[in-house]
């Protein structure tokens, strides 16, 4: 299996834990994020860029990709290096944020662009890191839209879960 922006390696080592006999890749372009995965414990880990995956097509049964669409320069390129490297019927998990139904959408909207920015500054000096942060998830494809881009990349859609009070979506693909 390959998770694909792993960062620090969350996702990697729920999946070592769940599925021991799995061989679990971690992939990332941050070398600093990866030494950190390592050190936590994720066994596998390659430097590389999710928009050109330094693997033949066919490769993996799986590829999951937690809060990292968002920050992809070309969403359709990255969709379809998942694509290329799942091997058929292959499954493709992602996990991202999702915007919350109305009037939610309110609060969500005020807590992203002003709250949380703000909290960011005062602590931390971090409030432009924020505001990016609120403007990729806001710009983010809803979930038919984003559907529709997966189905337009050859990967069909097997199930869609609400999370976290309709803050983050799962979503489960199967390349066709
Ligand atoms: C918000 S972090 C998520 C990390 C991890 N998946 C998690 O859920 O904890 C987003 C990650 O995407 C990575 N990333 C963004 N674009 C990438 C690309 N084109 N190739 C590889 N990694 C990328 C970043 O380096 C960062 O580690």
């Amino acid at each position: 299996m390959l998770d694909l922006a792993c960062g620090s390696g969350d996702v990697s080592l729920l999946l070592q834990k769940a599925l021991p006999t799995a061989e679990i890749i971690g992939l990332d372009f941050s070398p600093p994020l990866l030494a950190q995965a390592k050190a936590r414990g994720v066994r596998q880990t390659i430097e590389g860029d999710a928009l050109q995956l330094p693997f033949p097509q066919n490769h993996f049964s799986a590829v999951t990709l937690a809060f990292g669409l968002r920050n992809f320069a070309d969403r359709a390129r990255g969709l379809n290096e998942i694509h290329r490297v799942l091997s058929p019927n292959g499954i493709f998990a992602l996990l991202e944020f999702s915007p919350p139904p109305p009037p939610w959408n309110l609060f969500w909207n005020f807590y992203l662009f002003h709250l949380m920015p703000w909290v960011a500054q005062q602590v931390a000096q971090q409030g432009d890191a924020f505001r990016y942060l609120a403007k990729s998830i806001s710009e983010f494809p809803t979930p038919p839209a984003l559907n529709q881009e997966l189905q337009a990349c050859g990967l069909t859609l097997l199930s869609t879960r609400s999370m976290s009070l309709g803050l983050v979506r799962l979503t489960i693909t199967q390349k066709r």
